[in-house]
């Protein structure tokens, strides 16, 4: 019933502010070690984040730069342990963020999906039969044997929305997806993600546009400085998170 659960989940970043770099002075450095000292600071991310999310939600989640939305998708993600706290999720993960699905830049389109499809355990052979959908979805077709570092940001989205959208998540994490490319796709986006919530595929929806968030998730939750301050209904959270910015 639970498709992500987290108690009382933080994360630290540890921040290294070394003064110089270069090899003189890390060489003075070995040399003797007490006589410079690295400065550190800890950055906390996400602090004490209780939540919990019903398989077939789709949740929105709003709050000011920096204030550990990327951060809660990569530990849902699995890119990074939380520092604190346990997290579980039941399902199948596919993580939107940062716009690729594991992109490589020197890979063709065509390559990249099958490099996605590999990743998310696909066999060749099934993303072989995905591929034309994809290109389809997508309309990359005439880019398809173009290198990605070609792409421009809208085309990286669209290449990577459409190869999330074949990859059977139940479990769909996106980041900021929508906010590059343009009306048309975006529009084949909304209804494929209201498609979506037919099949009850979870989603975590971060977007900076309150007007989306309110139009597609079911609930909100606001992240603030780490910790959540809202959680509920869209539009009661899009109000109060208004209210204080
Ligand atoms: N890998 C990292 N190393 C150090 N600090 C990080 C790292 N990732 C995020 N942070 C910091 O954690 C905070 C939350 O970042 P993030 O989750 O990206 O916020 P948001 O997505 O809401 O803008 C920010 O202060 C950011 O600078
Ligand atoms: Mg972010």
């Amino acid at each position: 019933m639970w498709s992500i659960e987290l108690s009382r989940v933080s994360k630290e970043f540890v921040l290294r502010h070394n003064p110089a770099q270069d090899l003189k002075v890390q060489l003075i450095r070995i040399l003797h070690p007490c006589r410079e000292k690295e400065r550190r600071e800890r950055l906390v991310a996400l602090n004490g984040v209780d939540l919990r999310v019903r398989r077939g939600e789709f949740v929105g989640v709003v709050g000011s730069n920096g204030s550990g939305k990327s951060t809660l998708l990569r530990l849902l993600a699995g890119i990074y342990p939380p520092t604190r706290g346990a997290l579980s999720v039941h399902g199948r993960v596919v993580p939107l963020i940062e716009l690729g699905v594991g992109f490589h830049p020197d890979l063709n389109g065509e390559e990249n999906v099958f490099l996605g499809a590999s990743l998310f355990g696909l066999s060749r052979r099934k993303a072989r039969g995905m591929l034309s959908s994809v290109m389809e979805f997508s309309e990359l077709a005439p880019f398809a044997r173009m290198p990605l570092k070609n792409y421009s940001t809208g085309m990286y989205m669209r290449l990577g929305f459409a190869i999330a959208a074949h990859l059977d998540a139940e479990i769909l994490l996106l980041d900021e997806v929508l906010s590059v490319g343009d009306e048309h796709f975006r529009q084949k986006c909304f209804s494929w993600l209201a498609r979506t919530r037919e099949r009850d595929v979870t989603i975590l929806f971060v977007s900076h546009s309150l007007e989306l968030v309110e139009k597609l998730c079911d609930r909100a939750v606001w992240l603030d400085r780490g910790r959540i301050a809202a959680d509920g209904e869209p539009s009661s959270v899009v109000a109060k998170y208004r209210g204080a910015s």
